[in-house]
């Protein structure tokens, strides 16, 4: 199979009018687990991590790290380091997790702005392969513990390199004004001051300008500057051996939009870094992730409202899939058993604010109460950024392989959150 066609295999398509993940018609999931569930697809997982590597096909030796917070489910992590993907994790959290699910150490890649002393201990002591610096402050403190607790920490400075990704706001980190890396003006002179501690192994340069990039143009822009730095430091006579890209290449949320391929991807980087004789390194998580899952959802009613579209409210919420009311995200909504029969509809949860909105007028299957629906391109930052605002429990996952399918995180009951409060002796 062509690695194109690979990555464009479809996981989630009708079978006798009803959606199946791979070959699990979603009604036998949604009967056996209840709704709302996250769904994943196995072989597509496995099609997009091999696309993406396919993409790097001319590179030497990229090091893959699956951005753990897009999808940080065990199994899903599991299914990736089987795939000879590392992690890049930004807490101690998901180090544990990525650790957890077999990846090894050295293949484990800390981001983050606010690694505490605790998580960087961790990444320590789990012999992680790097730490991404995000300040000269940060980069103190752990010569600092590296030293105390008689380790070597090999690690790379982030740099924000002040480029527009032209993506949502909340979700561009690469301009001066965001939280991430150090300035590049400044980048030469704090890679000095730190390559002097004894304790840290600094060893390379690492970017990373935001998510859901719909162009490649402000990576290049990006991946130039970074060329740039290393040159300098060269020059400097720092030894800079690796460079990490980042993620961010976005995938496209409708049937109609265009986005960069794996391959277009790898072009452009393989022209930009040539000559940087490096290992490169990429921290991809939306794209592997995120067309592999759907969010399947059962409609509790319909419901009319004065002489505008109806509103379809459904069981799933923003507690559950949040990106829409956060970023005002697109996910297509689709019934399951589609009669063929087209409505518009403003498609919401049943979270007491009006915020809880997945669409309004939204042009769609015709639903009524009880069918079952889906949100799609839910396989990342899903499931990842739920809550249990308005006690609603955390919604389950489900992982597909073929014909089988298996409950990969249980759903937690809002009375097992409750179980964790404590009502003091004092309030008695
Ligand atoms: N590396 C770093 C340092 C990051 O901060 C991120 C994402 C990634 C890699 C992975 O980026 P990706 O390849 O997935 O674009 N919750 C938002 C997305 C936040 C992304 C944060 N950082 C959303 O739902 O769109």
């Amino acid at each position: 199979m062509r690695a194109a066609k690979r990555g464009a295999m479809k996981a989630f398509t009708y079978r006798d009018g009803v959606m199946h993940a791979e070959d699990v018609p979603l009604p036998a999931i949604a009967e056996a687990v209840g709704t709302p569930v996250y769904v994943y697809s196995l072989a597509k997982l496995v099609a997009k991590a091999r696309d993406f590597r396919e993409g790097l096909s001319a590179l030497e030796k990229p090091h893959l790290a699956f951005a753990v917070k897009s999808n940080p489910n065990l199994a899903v992590l599991r299914v990736l380091g089987r795939e000879g993907y590392g992690a890049d994790v930004v807490s101690g959290g998901e180090l544990t997790r990525a650790l957890a699910a077999g990846i090894p150490p050295e293949e484990i890649v800390f981001s983050g702005v606010g690694k505490t002393h605790a998580e960087l201990l961790q990444g320590l002591e789990a012999g992680i392969g790097q730490f991404n610096i995000e300040s000269e402050e940060e980069g103190y403190e752990l010569a600092l513990l590296a030293k105390r607790h008689g380790y070597r920490a090999r690690c790379a400075l982030r740099v924000n390199p002040d480029v527009d990704a032209r993506t949502h706001a909340k979700i561009s980190t690469g301009k001066s004004k965001n939280k991430f890396g150090v300035p590049l003006d400044r980048a030469g002179a704090i890679f000095a001051a730190l390559a002097g501690e004894e304790a840290l192994e600094l060893r390379g340069v690492a970017v990373h300008i935001g998510s859901q990039l719909a162009e490649l143009e402000p990576l290049e822009t990006a991946f130039t500057k970074l060329g740039a730095l290393i040159a300098e430091l060269r020059a400097a006579g720092h030894t800079i051996t690796h460079a990490d890209l980042g993620g961010g290449l976005g995938v496209s949320y409708r049937h109609d939009e265009n986005f960069p391929t794996a391959a277009e991807y790898g072009e452009m980087v393989a022209r930009v870094t040539a000559g940087w004789d490096v290992r490169l390194m990429f921290e991809p998580g939306r794209f592997i992730a995120a067309e592999a899952g759907v969010l399947l959802t059962r409609v509790i009613r319909k419901k009319r409202s004065g002489n505008g579209p109806p509103f379809v409210v459904v069981d799933a919420a923003m507690n559950d899939l949040a990106r829409p009311a956060l970023y005002g995200a697109w996910h297509e909504f689709e019934a399951v058993a589609p009669t063929g029969e087209r409505a518009t509809a403003h498609i919401v949860g049943p979270i007491c604010e009006t915020g809880d909105t997945f669409a309004m007028d939204r042009e769609c299957d015709a639903l009524e109460a009880g069918e079952l629906a889906v949100f799609r391109t839910a396989g990342a930052y899903g499931a990842t950024m739920a809550s249990s605002y308005n006690s609603r429990g955390f919604v389950a996952e489900v992982l597909v392989d073929g014909e089988r399918f298996a409950v990969v995180a249980d759903r937690i009951a809002p009375g097992a959150i409750m179980d964790a409060e404590r009502v003091p002796d004092w309030l008695a």
